[in-house]
């Protein structure tokens, strides 16, 4: 059942550009959507349409059926968390926590009560005395994450949390993030530029580029099957060439190489193909649908070598094993399995 609903959402701050073009998104209860782009593309400006922060010049928002378009801020009484979660300095751990519900005035008994819960669900357990200054980067962010949920907000809304911690401590606070998160059940949208930290954690992805969504599905649906030259150039498919449909599942390019994919096909006849570096084969046999190239250049990435190759089909990028090297000038065979290579929409 649907959760939150965005529909149509139109967003221009100057009048004249839309930043966000006719948004839709829905979520199911409970689930982690991310939403993903380049910086610039409006994820912050969807957030911040749901947080009540911006009210949109069209469309709707709905949570659990009740449409909040025009309700501000705060009166909808959602967890946010930003990029600079500012603490109060002067506040200790738990009061910091605690200030949502002391502006609810909620009662000095129940306060404590569910601080101390709050402070133990995010590791906090024994720093509540402690001010911010005292602790951690990857502590301070857990507090600023209590004061988010300790009001049962019905939405998380996360925007870039983790983007001021450094690599490691990332890793580690979004295994953390997941975790409360599905402890609480709670929905929460998660904003960033970063791929693999969104892959990780996430129910669902939505890919957007320049105010709309280009594609919104499971991570793993996106990462095998992405819709979109742009999804799938952001998500590290290379190789990239037009091709026309001849028949059933074939293809052809311009320049006469033959493929077949079994991958869901688009309705369009001419389009681009493409395959991961570390899908494409190299191998011994010559078919109809193998081609033949010259490798360029050879780097190396640890598990594997990468190959840049020059084919009729243009350079490709090809990945290879340390078992079988190969040098610059020395001619390979290259096959493209057909359940790995995708023919995208546009
Ligand atoms: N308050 C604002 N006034 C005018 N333009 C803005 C404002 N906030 C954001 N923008 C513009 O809207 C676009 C999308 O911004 P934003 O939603 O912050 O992107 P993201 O979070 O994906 O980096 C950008 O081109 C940005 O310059
Ligand atoms: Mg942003």
């Amino acid at each position: 059942m649907t959760f939150v609903d965005l529909k149509e959402i139109r967003v221009s701050y100057d009048g004249k550009q839309d930043i966000l073009k006719d948004l839709s998104i829905s979520m199911e209860k409970g689930e982690l959507v991310s939403l993903l782009g380049p910086s610039g593309c409006g994820k912050t400006t969807t957030l911040r349409v749901i947080a009540g922060l911006i009210k949109p010049n069209d469309g709707t928002f709905e949570l659990d059926k009740d449409d909040l378009t025009k309700v501000p801020v705060h009166k909808r009484n959602f967890g946010m968390v930003f990029q600079s979660y500012a603490l109060f300095p002067h506040l200790t751990i738990a009061e910091n926590v605690a200030f949502g519900l002391k502006l609810r005035k909620e009662s000095k008994a129940t306060t404590k009560e569910k601080v101390e819960k709050m402070l133990e669900v995010c590791g906090l357990e024994n720093l509540g005395d402690r001010y911010p200054k005292q602790l951690s980067g990857g502590q301070r962010q857990r507090v600023a994450l209590a004061r988010a949920l300790i009001i049962e907000p019905k939405l998380l809304l996360l925007d870039e949390p983790l983007s001021n911690l450094d690599a490691k401590l990332r890793v580690a606070m979004r295994i953390e993030i997941k975790r409360i998160q599905q402890q609480l059940g709670i929905t929460t949208v998660f904003v960033t530029h970063d791929q693999e930290e969104c892959f990780s954690i996430s129910d669902k992805v939505a890919i957007m580029n320049n105010g709309v969504i280009e594609q919104y599905d499971s991570p793993e649906k996106i990462y095998r099957l992405p819709k979109t030259k742009f999804v799938a150039q952001f998500i590290g498919f290379e190789n990239f060439f037009e091709v026309t449909k001849t028949e059933g599942n074939q293809y052809q390019s311009q320049s006469g190489q033959l493929f077949t994919t079994t991958n869901p096909q688009p309705s369009v006849t001419g389009t681009v193909a493409t395959i991961r570096p570390e899908d494409i084969e190299i191998t011994k046999e010559v078919t109809q649908e193998t081609v033949e190239g010259t490798v360029v250049v050879r780097t190396f990435l640890g598990k594997s070598y990468q190959y840049e190759v020059t084919t009729p089909l243009g350079e490709l990028l090809v990945n290879g094993t340390s078992e079988q090297t190969y040098e610059t000038g020395d001619k390979i065979n290259l096959a493209f399995p057909a359940d790995k290579l995708v023919v995208l929409e546009k």
